[in-house]
């Protein structure tokens, strides 16, 4: 196998190659103003909207919004894949591809040859018990509980949902032909093993649901059993490729059905995300036989802005979903939101989306409870707050919850709510408090004269500044990485990767510095921030005005937050030093 490609390599190789001059090669372009222009080679059109930039270095078509570097347009016009749009690109400009030695590989990955073999595996297995599902003799039995649960041909094919037949080893007798090979499938799971050595099937006359990780791949599996004894539902133990805590079933097929996903449901079975997909909510995930993780939640949150958690009205049901609330909280930003839907008794989402259709179940999660009335109406109806004791056990319980929540707004109003609920809001406040409090509302905001143009986030133009002028990061060091990520702004922590990208190579243009992120969850956004006209004057005065609105919006909120918070409890030493602290600062 070929070593890795260096990634100074490729970024010299962006530094060195022409894009105007590649891109020519195939598309005759011609000069258009600043820019080169063309018919688009990516969709069909008469006239030109396919233009290529030579200071960003990049080309975009404002008809189908194809964009990217020298790297990308290889990939799309000659349809190769990353490694071979860099050969391509090397050999035009007659440069040889070094590549990483075998003995210090980048990233010290378990066996990656082992890995690629584990998911191929893994893959043929989920094609076998397709296979057997309409092939073994007893397949029918499988369609017809299938079809007796409701299931179309369609979402069962969508799912690659297959049968494991009744015999103890036919994985075992088609796959593991070998030593070697039974080993693997000993460690995926596929086959146990006795305490006298025999082996067997792990799963046999099951309605099997292949699970697969964000990028697609077969990582484990879920067996239904269909009659009979035994429990409900097998699931593959953890094993090299398997970590349950972090996956979530129907991620993959959501993501692959929208571009952008506008919300998530979380939802608690296979069966609930597989028919809800038939009925075109096709933007369910379960978690895999665990509660909803923290990891859940920050996967979820970088796919989306809105989670709906589906539950059973019960108990258990608001039980679990308190537990994913207490889950949630760490990862509540700003703009993020959660709510939770209660089900009607003994309904889950797969008997109710059957019982009244897409419509209906899509208002009713459009009316799911926020997460702030349910934080509230849970915590008054354990505690009453109606006497005095009940209210400090209330808020006793309330604030060390709150205090987990990093979006300053959310932890703001939440810790307003609590003051109405203690009824403490005007009550009077220890002396100290009250003077912090004086100091800061005396504080007076300096406005800063921000430029007409400055319409947008400040984040998203400071980013958009650093990617059409990199030096821009040098030449305003006083603007640190620690105080970005200080704003925990959203989008503050791109915006802290592109800084130290763009610190390091002041020279670099945009589209090279933006090749850095190709595996970063925000590639695309950044490549289409890229794409947007900045004017060449003023960038540096700009990004200052942004970073002084965002840290005069910082400080008042995080002001806001401790006074909130020192209306229902009394501050730490630390509070009110930052308080004060931060009156001053406010008021220079
Ligand atoms: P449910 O019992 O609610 O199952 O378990 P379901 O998804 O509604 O399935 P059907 O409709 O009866 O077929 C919810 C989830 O809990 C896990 C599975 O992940 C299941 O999808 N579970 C349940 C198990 O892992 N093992 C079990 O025995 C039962
Ligand atoms: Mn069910």
């Amino acid at each position: 196998m070929k070593g890795r490609i260096p990634r100074s390599f490729i970024d010299d190789l962006l530094a060195r190659a022409d894009i105007v001059e590649l891109i020519d090669s195939y598309v005759p372009l011609k000069k258009a103003g600043r820019n080169y222009q063309a018919c688009c080679p990516f969709h069909n059109e008469k006239t030109p909207s396919f233009s290529v930039a030579p200071d960003k270095q990049f080309y975009h078509c404002f008809g189908c919004g194809a964009h990217g570097n020298a790297i990308s347009f290889l990939m799309e016009y000659e349809r190769l894949e990353f490694p071979e749009a860099i050969e391509e690109l090397a050999n035009f400009y007659k440069l040889e591809v070094p590549r990483e030695e075998g003995s210090r590989p980048s990233r010290p990955a378990p066996n990656k040859a082992q890995l690629e073999d584990d998911y191929s595996l893994m893959e043929n297995v989920t094609r076998f018990f397709s296979h057997q599902l309409k092939h073994h003799s007893k397949g029918s039995e499988a369609i017809e509980y299938l079809k007796n649960r409701g299931l179309t041909g369609e979402v069962v094919k969508a799912f690659g949902i297959g049968y494991a037949p009744p015999e103890w080893d036919a994985v075992l007798s088609q796959f593991g032909k070998s030593t070697g090979a039974k080993q693997q499938l000993l460690a995926l799971k596929l086959v146990n093993q006795n305490d006298n050595g025999r082996q067997y099937d792990f799963f046999r006359e099951r309605i099997m649901f292949p699970i697969r990780d964000k990028r697609g791949r077969v990582i484990g599996f879920g067996g239904r059993i269909m009659a009979g004894d035994g429990p409900k539902y097998l699931n593959s133990p953890e094993t090299r490729i398997f970590h349950k805590g972090s996956e979530l079933y129907g991620l993959y097929q959501a993501k692959q059905n929208h571009r952008k996903l506008e919300k998530v449901i979380i939802v608690e079975g296979y069966m609930d995300v597989v028919s809800l997909a038939q009925f075109g909510i096709d933007y369910a995930v379960a978690s895999l036989g665990t509660a909803t993780t923290p990891e859940h939640v920050q996967q979820l949150f970088r796919n989306t802005k809105e989670i709906v958690c589906c539950y059973d009205g019960d108990r258990a049901g608001r039980e679990a979903a308190w537990r994913a609330l207490e889950n949630a909280l760490p990862h509540l930003k700003d703009g993020c939101q959660i709510k939770f839907l209660f089900l009607p008794d003994g309904e889950d989402p797969d008997t109710l989306v059957r019982q009244i259709g897409k419509e209906e179940f899509e208002s009713r999660l459009t009316q799911a409870k926020p997460l702030s009335q349910f934080f509230f109406d849970n915590l008054v109806e354990q505690y009453r707050a109606g006497s005095l004791e009940e209210k400090a056990a209330l808020k006793a319980a309330a604030l060390p919850l709150l205090e987990k929540v990093p979006g300053e707004q959310t932890k703001k109003m939440l810790l307003q709510q609590l003051a109405r609920f203690t009824g403490e809001q005007d009550q009077v406040r220890s002396q100290q408090d009250i003077e912090a409090a004086n100091n800061a509302q005396k504080t007076k905001f300096v406005e800063y004269k921000t430029p007409a143009t400055v319409k947008q986030s400040p984040i998203r133009m400071m980013i958009r500044l650093l990617l059409a002028q990199p030096s821009i990061a040098s030449e305003c060091l006083e603007i640190t990485d620690t105080a970005i990520a200080q704003l925990s702004e959203p989008g503050s922590d791109l915006l802290v990767d592109l800084w130290r990208e763009s610190v390091n190579t002041p020279d670099a243009h945009g589209s090279q510095i933006v090749e850095r992120f190709r595996e970063h969850p925000n590639f695309r956004h950044l490549s289409k921030l890229l794409v947007e006209e900045m004017p060449e004057k003023d960038r540096v005065k700009e990004y200052r005005a942004c970073f002084a609105t965002l840290i005069n919006s910082h400080i008042k909120s995080r002001m806001d937050t401790l006074l909130a918070k020192s209306q229902v409890a009394t501050l730490t030493l630390e509070e009110k030093q930052e308080l004060v602290a931060l009156s001053r600062a406010g008021a220079k």
